[in-house]
């Protein structure tokens, strides 16, 4: 019982700071944005027309999830704006793949690095 008890008061602890959010957006960025030496990131698969209906929603998830996060540094406002362009970029995506324009142009990586990344 008291165990139980112990356990809530955790997860009500750690559920209301950011503790265990804080590698999201670092988490997404390895894993879809820079790939292994040799192999081609899936953002880059995706901007050359050749994600697939899964990737593509692979990639809505993360930056819905991104969305949701704060960035190290920059405003609020820059950061939701770089985060719906990349939304409203993949919902295009989802009706046409080969649609990448406005892809290519919310991914990249030195605009959003600059005011955001640390
Ligand atoms: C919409 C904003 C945004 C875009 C676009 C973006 N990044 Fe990032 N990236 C970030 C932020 C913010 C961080 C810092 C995350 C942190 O450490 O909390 C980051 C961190 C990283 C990191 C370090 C991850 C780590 O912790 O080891 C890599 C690598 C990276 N980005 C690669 C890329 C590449 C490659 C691109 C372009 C193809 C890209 N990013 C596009 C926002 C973005």
């Amino acid at each position: 019982m008291k165990y139980t008890t112990l356990l809530a008061a955790l997860v009500a602890v750690f559920g209301a700071s950011s503790a265990f959010a804080d590698g999201v957006i670092s988490d997404i960025m390895k894993k879809y944005h820079k790939a292994p030496e040799g192999q081609d990131p899936l953002c880059k698969k995706v901007s050359n027309g050749e994600g697939s209906a899964g990737d593509i929603a692979t990639l809505l998830k993360a930056y819905e999830a991104m969305a949701k996060e704060k960035p190290e540094k920059g405003l609020a406002t820059s950061w939701e704006q770089k985060n719906a362009a990349l939304i409203a970029a993949v919902k295009k995506l989802q009706k046409d793949p080969k649609d990448t324009s406005d892809y290519k142009k919310a991914v990249n990586c030195k605009a959003c690095h600059e005011p955001h990344k640390g």
